[in-house]
């Protein structure tokens, strides 16, 4: 698989079939989030993987119990997991200068983009949720009070099939050169 099919292969998906997502594949996807880049190295953070069946659906609740109202689906996902962000340690020249670590959101969201599409790889589809009830969920897992679970992730096999993308045009979200609008 060329980089551009794997990365036409990955779609958030929201069915799953009840097939057991392996360990050892969760941790393939750990692994690739490991490799992402991030501000000074600084890798600020943890993968919290609920494969347990009950906590799955503790989990499931908290993250369909959310003031949009979406994600009912969570309920269904036979792996769950909170990608939660980290302090990080920025260089010596930069910590100090900025207020906060402005780009963990970045880089939380390239590691977790290489979590969905290592899974991809491995024919397991996910979907990222922005969408959860946070302080259940933090409740739920022992997070710390002072971290914030940036996203969750629903793992599994699809029982759907794969979508056309909707896109916006290549025209429209590049230029050379100086910015076109
Ligand atoms: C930060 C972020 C938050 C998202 N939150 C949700 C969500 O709460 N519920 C949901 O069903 N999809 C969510 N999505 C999935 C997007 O809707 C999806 O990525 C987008 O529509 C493109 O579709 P594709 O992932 O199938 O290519 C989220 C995606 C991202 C990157």
């Amino acid at each position: 698989m060329t980089f551009l099919d794997l990365a036409t292969t990955r779609q958030s998906d929201r069915a799953f079939t009840a097939q057991e997502v392996r360990r050892e594949d969760l941790l393939k996807c750990v692994q690739a989030a490991q490799l992402a880049p991030s501000a000074c190295n600084s890798q600020p953070w943890k993968f919290v993987i609920i494969d347990d069946a009950e906590l799955v659906k503790q989990a499931g609740t908290a993250i369909s119990n959310n003031p949009l109202g979406i994600n009912k689906f969570a309920e269904t996902a036979p792996v769950l997991v909170a990608v939660v962000e980290e302090p990080a340690v920025l260089m010596p020249k930069i910590q100090g200068k900025v207020e906060s670590n402005r780009w963990a959101q970045f880089d939380l969201g390239s590691a977790t983009e290489h979590f969905c599409l290592q899974a991809a790889e491995l024919g397991l589809s996910t979907c990222i949720m922005g969408a959860f009830n946070e302080d259940a969920l933090k409740t739920l897992l022992s997070v710390p009070a002072d971290r914030r679970i940036f996203v969750t992730l629903a793992v599994g096999y699809p029982s759907g099939t794969a979508r056309t993308k909707v896109r916006k045009e290549l025209h429209a979200i590049h230029s050379f050169n100086g910015y076109e609008a």
